[in-house]
């Protein structure tokens, strides 16, 4: 089993290895003394997961309560917050009691928010269910859920107590849902780990999930543990996600989050090299690592529609916009640029 320390103010650890949902109620025992436990999920996530965490957790003595709400990003919502309180009131939870969130971004983040509020505040543990909450959302303390003018807009920074990952889990997803993850792996990779860059490039995943998902991990613990906060060092995880967003939100969502990136990634890469930043060695690695995952690299919208899309940016700031720059393969930097020479980041992204 690897065992990655976060070291955020409430440090907690990340717990990775196939086959550990079997064991979340004795892992989570050794944090946490036997409560009621509500485990939220949402009903896209396989039922028999939820079962088997609910059969570890009551063999660990726990009390265990279960609650499901409707999968998909439009259910990330405050009325489905409010009904998580008012489930864990219902119980009730009290302050000595747990969340498991089980599943994957979107029921991490909901669910977390929803532990950070109720009460004012207690303990959550995180198991992911798809690659992606695996190496990006279940780890760092971000949880939100979407108001009407956009996504993630009220959320709190909300640590886990515990992450409980099960390769095992990760290693039957479906090739969609396994590369909207593995986007996350080649950008973790690209900015700022060569040995797990070339781990993607030659398809490793599959094989070598365990390993790869620490190394993810690992990297995301040591980005969040120096910002903590997101004001500054954190911004390096949007490798690729300005562009991303903006072509996630140009193809009305057809495109997944893993998509955006991974053309987001190509973009600001060939923009980089074009403007004498980047190693040119980087784009046809790059391009290959990508295609190994089934991940898009040829971008289909014009400049004008990525250029509204990256103008809402949530990490615009006034005048300026922070962009993500990889210079080598395990080497990126935050660049700091007017919003008025975004246009033209992006025209030199589209320039094959
Ligand atoms: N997903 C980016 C972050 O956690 O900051």
């Amino acid at each position: 089993m690897q065992t990655i320390h976060i070291a955020t103010g409430k440090p907690y650890d990340v717990l990775i290895k196939s086959g550990l949902l079997d064991q979340c109620g004795q892992l989570i025992a050794r944090v946490h003394s036997p409560c009621t436990v509500a485990i939220v999920t949402d009903n896209g996530v396989p039922v028999h997961l939820a079962d088997r965490a609910e059969a570890s957790l009551k063999a660990a003595g726990f009390q265990v309560h279960k609650v499901v709400f409707e999968q998909g990003e439009t259910h990330k919502n405050l009325t489905t917050l409010s009904m998580l309180l008012e489930y864990f009131a219902s119980i009730p939870l009290t302050r000595g009691d747990l969340v498991v969130a089980l599943g994957g971004g979107i029921v991490g983040d909901t669910a977390g928010f929803a532990a950070s509020c109720y009460l004012r505040g207690i303990p959550f543990v995180q198991i992911p269910t798809t690659l992606l909450a695996a190496v990006d959302s279940s780890v760092g303390g971000k949880t939100a859920v979407n108001l009407q003018a956009g996504k993630n807009l009220t959320g709190a920074f909300w640590q886990p107590l515990l992450v409980v990952c099960d390769t095992d889990i990760l290693a039957r997803l479906p090739e969609d849902l396994l590369a909207d993850g593995a986007a996350e792996c080649v950008k973790y990779g690209l900015l700022g780990d060569a040995e797990l860059f070339e781990l993607m490039e030659r398809g490793a995943l599959r094989s070598q999930m365990e390993d790869i998902v620490a190394r993810c991990v690992a990297m995301k613990g040591r980005i969040v543990a120096q910002d903590e906060h997101d004001t500054g060092g954190r911004q390096l995880l949007n490798l690729g996600h300005t562009l991303g967003h903006a072509i996630e939100r140009a193809s009305r969502f057809g495109l997944t989050h893993g998509q955006g990136v991974a053309i987001g990634m190509v973009l600001i890469t060939q923009a980089a090299i074009r403007r004498g930043l980047c190693d040119a060695a980087v784009l046809p690695r790059l391009t290959e690592s990508l295609k190994a995952c089934n991940l898009p690299t040829q971008c289909p919208y014009g400049q004008q529609e990525l250029l509204d899309g990256a103008l809402r940016d949530k990490k615009r700031q006034g005048g300026t916009i922070t962009l993500v720059v990889p210079y080598a393969i395990g080497e990126a930097k935050l660049l700091s640029v007017p919003v008025e020479e975004l246009s033209g980041w992006i025209d030199d992204g589209l320039k094959a």
